[in-house]
């Protein structure tokens, strides 16, 4: 098997897209694209995100004691290559509120969830960020997909 076997079996399982954010100790906000969040346990209420090592966002995600994850809509593309790729400024223009734990939700979410983060467990080159769902927020609407490396709609 190679890297690129590897990478486009993994690409067949459609997942959708999200934006997982932190604050930094000014209280500043960040954020990266991630279509890692997968939930893992109901009681207590447990989902894990994987964060490349190589991330500039990823020291502030471990030096918080929260992170939020705001599941994209169908017609939240551009915010989703916004935290990809865009090196600077990647919240101006962008509506959020801080949620109860201190976090930014990004308004307009399909859902948000503050995540108290319970485990920081190495893996490979990336980190995995083991963490409880202390608080959501949910909207209606029809989610982004990521599929075989591009983004889809249901339908
Ligand atoms: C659809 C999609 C899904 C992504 N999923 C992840 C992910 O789960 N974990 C990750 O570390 N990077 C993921 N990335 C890449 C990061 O968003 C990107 O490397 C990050 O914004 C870089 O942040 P930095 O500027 O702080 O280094 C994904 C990108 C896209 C477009």
């Amino acid at each position: 098997m190679n890297e690129a076997q590897f990478r486009h079996a993994c690409g067949q399982f459609a997942t959708g897209v999200a934006v997982a954010t932190a604050s930094d100790e000014s209280g500043a906000p960040h954020g990266l694209t991630i279509n890692s969040f997968t939930s893992v346990s109901m009681s207590p209420p447990l989902v894990l995100i994987c964060i490349d090592y190589r991330a500039q966002v990823l020291q502030v995600f471990l030096r918080s004691q929260h992170y939020g994850v705001n599941v994209l809509r169908e017609n939240q593309q551009e915010l989703s290559n916004r935290f990809a790729y865009r090196t600077e400024d990647r919240f101006s223009g962008v509506e959020w509120k801080r949620g109860q734990t201190g976090v930014p939700l990004i308004e307009g979410s399909l859902a948000s969830l503050e995540c108290a983060t319970r485990q920081i467990i190495e893996g490979g080159d990336h980190t995995i960020l083991l963490a409880e769902v202390v608080g959501i927020h949910t909207n209606s609407g029809e989610p982004l997909l990521y599929f075989n490396s591009r983004y889809h709609r249901i339908g």
